[in-house]
């Protein structure tokens, strides 16, 4: 992580924020400068890490992917960039959204829709619509728990692929890993692996909050 404190990258108030409205309203503030400030300051390669997962735990993939907690598109951007071209993103921050609705790879929309809602809740995705679903940034202290899987997997094909980025400390907290291991024992998901990688360049081992468990496995 850079030299910038947790307190003036903004994280200290992202993580003492909790639940859809105080997030819509952080998100609201945040969404001009979050790329310019603090993707920039803080080495940000939690996407990439993301991504790279994705990639590497599948073969080739046809069908729409979901960006889950899009925000302003980091995730798109780099599977635009690896052939990716079918993506929808999900958010609660109109603001967030639009952002990433003016992200372009060669000229064209890195999203081909996005769709503004609450993921705490049941949302309007149709039922088994995606092939890939990923996330960075999004299973965090005060934004989303181990219950929006269950809603994610109502909107997976049969056999969609998943990498979720899950900070490693609310991992802990929330024990996600019980959650993904029973929900594998009733046959619900298949394939679990989680890969503990960092979401800033130069991440200190010692600090939780800069490490992500990337749980990968396919829908049943
Ligand atoms: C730390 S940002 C991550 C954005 C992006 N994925 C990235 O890696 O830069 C968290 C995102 O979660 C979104 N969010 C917060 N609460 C949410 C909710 N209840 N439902 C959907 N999205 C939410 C925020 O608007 C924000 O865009």
């Amino acid at each position: 992580m850079s030299r910038k404190s947790a307190e003036e990258l903004g994280l200290d108030r992202a993580y003492a924020t909790e639940g859809p409205e105080a997030n819509r309203e952080l998100y609201a503030s945040w969404a001009a400068t979050y790329e310019s400030g603090f993707i920039v300051d803080s080495g940000y390669v939690y996407h990439q890490e993301v991504v790279k997962v994705f990639c590497d735990s599948f073969s080739e993939l046809s069908g729409t992917v979901l960006d889950v907690g899009c925000g302003t598109g980091m995730i798109g951007g780099e599977l635009a960039k690896l052939g990716v071209s079918v993506i929808d993103g999900i958010d609660i921050s109109p603001e967030m959204l639009a952002e990433a609705a003016a992200k372009t790879y060669n000229g064209r929309p890195v999203y081909r829709q996005l769709i503004e809602a609450d993921l705490t809740s049941r949302t309007e995705l149709a039922d088994s619509a995606y092939a890939g679903i990923v996330s960075s940034g999004a299973f965090t202290h005060g934004i989303l728990g181990p219950e929006t899987i269950s809603e994610l997997l109502r909107a997976a094909s049969p056999g969609a692929r998943f990498a979720l980025g899950i900070n490693s400390a609310h991992f802990e907290e929330f024990a996600f890993a019980n959650w993904l291991e029973q929900h594998q024992s009733e046959g619900r998901i298949t394939g679990l692996t989680c890969e503990l990688r960092p979401m800033y360049e130069g991440a200190d081992k010692a600090d939780p909050d800069q490490w992500t468990q990337i749980a990968v496995f396919l829908a049943t």
